[in-house]
């Protein structure tokens, strides 16, 4: 069942009814100032950081479940509707909310009114706006009254939702019923004559007829919830003045309507700050000095110049999203890799794992690990600022070559309440850093001084960071020749050092069994395949003994992972504390894992002869993930789930079987295993495999997903899972960068290499043809590929006209378009 439809035209994901499954979100803003967004008015705005600097609250794991947000009344003769359904409820003659690229259209009608708002963050502005059309859609002149309604937070989230024996006492507004622009404005400055220098304005482009800024008699008592809310079903605002309390914006607008005629208005919900010695407009220090939302409010007086700054959004992501684009008879193909899994992957950039409808804004910072892995989905859109993030990354590291396995983002400095010992964290930076070479040439990036752990004076070049995490891991290896796990790697839920019997403990950093050797196959293999990358990077410098040296290392580790990493029908996931395998045939449960099999073939380890070779370990183990990882959902994360709690493995055991990482689908992991299957010539279930998770693929059953059809959920529940096929945790996940990769650069099979583009399509006979079109450092091209699909068959270009041996297609000069025609 579905819920709405794609509108591919106009980027749009189109939803016909407000009664989805779960709240579908959407996210606005690209900088500083994000908002998110349901599908029914819901979400809140932050500037910066979500717990931090929170603009408006939001009301997590609440009944109902998508409570506050930014709200719009009708009063029509007496009867109250909200256009975005919430928070009224009251039946919709029609209903849409259309999400798109960084803005979002809801519309709502009722008894011959329609309101249609646009929701976005302009480029470069700090502030969201509303934009909305009311029509008189009947042929009888029509009047009515139209309120706003915001909440503020008071700015630090986690305090907003815990303290209110000072909250409570402590909020502030101030009110311009006219303003020097036209409008009448709300400003919040809750904080503000101590030691904030920031507040939020809530302004409308017209004369407002009443305000409110009182939430109590707004809603009409203590009882009463949103849907209740007294002064619009009065008709009229109150015009109260909040003190204490709850501070809220809301105006009121008249508006008298021929037929067939639409008035337009535009709202403003804005951030902004003062410098330290201009924070007042008076010398009594009683008024805010309000010049920057006065040229906000001007600057988006009318709402031709709200019509622009979209136009101006819109123009800046068809240019984004031109680097990449294919033309496929595949139209869920098409509409993943140009619109939707790239979007995500900007998402996924911009907030890390802080704010969605899973994660509160309030919880982690920006993960070390999490982030390098973004990077790799994201680093063709924006390179400049990839460069940057690597280097806040890096920064954060330590002389070790260790890192904190978190930083926040205002401040970019390490967390210490996590602090280090994720052991697979160093290499990441391998990773994300040989990523943005390949995209952007840009060797001067290594040549960068970083310091660690951001310590003034500690900077050295970037390469050395790289030097650091390679050494790291190298210098810490167990008894097997392969690296230790430390508290947790990419499985954070692997916890081989704590032995946790006391509730609330936290698994990941009560490291509490000292002295263990617990080894990390995972770790082994993205060893294998970050050393070999850094090994290249060395030699690209000139450091041919570093990257003899590293060769050698990696070669050991390739035969370490073969000679005590592998169980005999696949890769083994760990040897626990006491030295046991995890992950092997001999278990009950548990048996095979889907990490070391993934990364293994990813970094080339036991591929043999081709896709038929039965006696290479990676051809086994990826069958072996078939067999008994499969599911029509997509690849469980290990099998069979833990029934029981293992203490000496942690909190991979507490969740119940099927979800998580307990044998849930954890849709991070799959595509290395579509990009091992395409790494031994098996397109076909490689592209397979991408189309179980795939959420354009699982639109028609969106009933049993239950999340939004046109992004990555981090999680849907595994095959033992009571609610098999069920997704949670939508948005942010390292899903979205790797399944970029998987389908770009091997399914389509064109990725950047240090010297030129590589040109390897594997993805079976199911796309016969198709055309993709890259921009890289300044070139176009343009690949026409021409699919047999048949296993193991690799491509051969034509370039320019002219045949070309090898699949590597050397770069242009920038302003070239090159043409590739690529036949299997
Ligand atoms: C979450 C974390 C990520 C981790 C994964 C598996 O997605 O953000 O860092 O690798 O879970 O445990
Ligand atoms: C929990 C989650 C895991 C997540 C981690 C982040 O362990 O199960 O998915 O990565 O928390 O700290």
């Amino acid at each position: 069942m579905q819920y709405g439809h794609f509108d591919d035209a106009a980027r749009e994901y189109v939803i016909t009814t407000p009664r989805t499954p779960y709240p579908w979100i959407n996210y606005l803003g690209s900088q500083d100032f994000f908002s998110l967004l349901s599908h029914l008015g819901g979400g809140y705005s932050f500037y910066r950081d979500a717990r931090m600097r929170r603009l408006t609250r939001y009301r997590y794991n609440n009944v109902p479940t998508d409570t506050g947000g930014r709200y719009l009344y009708v009063n029509d003769g007496g009867d109250v509707w909200s256009p975005t359904w919430l928070p009224v409820q009251a039946d919709l003659d029609f209903y849409e909310a259309r999400h798109g690229m960084g803005y979002s259209v809801i519309t709502g009608a009722r008894g011959g009114v329609e309101v249609s708002t646009t929701y976005f963050v302009p480029l470069g502005v700090n502030a969201e706006l509303q934009r909305v059309r009311v029509t008189n859609l009947g042929d009888t002149a029509r009047s009515i009254t139209l309120f706003s309604f915001v909440e503020f937070a008071l700015w630090n989230a986690y305090d907003d939702q815990t303290n209110y024996q000072r909250n409570l006492s402590i909020g502030e507004v101030e009110i311009e019923p006219s303003t020097p622009c036209g409008g009448s404005a709300i400003y919040h400055r809750t904080e503000y004559r101590e030691r904030r220098n920031h507040y939020a304005v809530f302004g409308v482009n017209l004369p407002a007829a009443g305000f409110d800024t009182d939430r109590e008699t707004f809603l009409g008592g203590p009882w009463a919830g949103f849907a209740d809310a007294a002064v619009p079903r009065s008709g009229r605002s109150a015009d109260s003045v909040a003190s204490g309390w709850y501070p809220i914006g809301s105006h009121s607008v008249d508006l008298d309507l021929a037929p067939g005629e639409a008035r337009d208005l535009v709202l403003v919900l804005g951030y902004l700050e003062n410098p330290q010695d201009a924070k007042w407009a008076d010398d009594a220090h009683q008024v805010v000095n309000k010049t920057g939302a006065h040229d906000l409010l001007a600057r988006f007086a009318t709402a031709d110049a709200a019509d622009a700054a979209l136009a101006e959004l819109k123009d800046h992501w068809t240019e984004l999203l031109s680097t990449y684009t294919v033309t496929s008879p595949d139209e869920k193909l098409d509409r993943m890799v140009n619109i939707w899994n790239q979007y995500q992957c900007m998402v996924t950039f911009n907030m890390s794992r802080s704010a969605s409808y899973f994660e509160t804004g309030i919880g982690r910072g920006m993960g070390f690990r999490d982030s390098n892995q973004d990077l790799l989905g994201f680093v063709h859109l924006v390179p400049e600022r990839a460069r940057e993030r690597i280097i806040d990354i890096a920064s954060t590291q330590f002389p070790d070559g260790s890192a904190y396995h978190q930083y926040q983002p205002l401040t970019k400095r390490g967390n210490n309440d996590i602090g280090s010992g994720f052991n697979d964290d160093p290499l990441w930076l391998v990773a994300g850093v040989a990523a943005y070479l390949k995209e952007t040439g840009d060797d001067s990036i290594l040549d960068e001084p970083v310091p660690f752990d951001n310590e003034p004076g500690s900077e050295v070049p970037l390469w050395e960071h790289l030097v650091r995490s390679f050494g790291f891991v190298r210098a810490h290896l167990g008894p097997h020749g392969l690296p230790l796990i430390g508290r947790a790697d990419w499985n954070d839920c692997l916890n081989l050092n704590c032995f946790s019997a006391e509730p609330g403990e936290p698994f990941q950093t009560t490291e509490n069994k000292a002295g263990g050797s617990a080894e990390s196959v995972f770790i082994a293999a993205q060893f294998v395949l970050y050393g070999g990358e850094y090994a290249a990077i060395a030699r690209r410098r000139g450091l041919a003994e570093v990257a003899d040296a590293a060769e050698a290392d990696v070669a050991a580790m390739r035969a370490a992972v073969l000679d005590h990493g592998w169980d005999g029908e696949w890769f083994l996931r760990a040897y626990d504390y006491f030295g046991n395998p995890v992950g092997t045939g001999a278990d009950t449960e548990g048996r095979i894992w889907i990490e070391p099999q993934g990364f293994a073939v990813m970094a080339g380890v036991g591929v043999g002869a081709g896709p038929d070779d039965t006696s290479a370990p990676a051809v086994r183990a990826l069958d072996a993930v078939g067999d008994l990882l499969g599911s029509p959902h997509g690849l469980v994360l290990q099998y069979p789930a833990y029934t029981t709690y293992r203490i000496e493995l942690g909190e991979v055991s507490t969740y119940p079987p099927g979800y998580k990482e307990n044998g849930g689908v954890f849709c991070h992991n799959n595509p290395w295993v579509i990009i091992a299957e395409t790494v031994v010539g098996r397109g076909e279930r490689a592209f397979d495999y991408y189309r179980r998770i795939t959420p354009a693929y699982r639109e028609e059953i969106s009933d049993v997903h239950r999340l939004e059809p046109y992004v990555y959920a981090q999680m849907i529940a595994g095959k033992q899972a009571v609610r098999a096929g069920e997704a949670k945790n939508s948005w942010l996940t390292g899903t979205a960068a790797w399944n970029f990769v998987a389908v770009s650069q091997y399914l389509l099979g064109v990725r950047p290499d240090y010297d030129g583009l590589v040109v390897d399509p594997q993805l079976g006979p199911a796309v016969p043809s198709f055309t993709v079109t890259r921009k890289l450092r300044g070139a176009t091209y343009v690949v026409t590929v021409t699919n047999s699909g048949a296993p193991g068959s690799r491509a051969s270009l034509v370039v320019d006209g002219s045949p070309v041996g090898g699949n590597l297609v050397p770069y242009a000069p920038a302003g070239s378009v090159v043409r590739i025609e690529a036949t299997l």
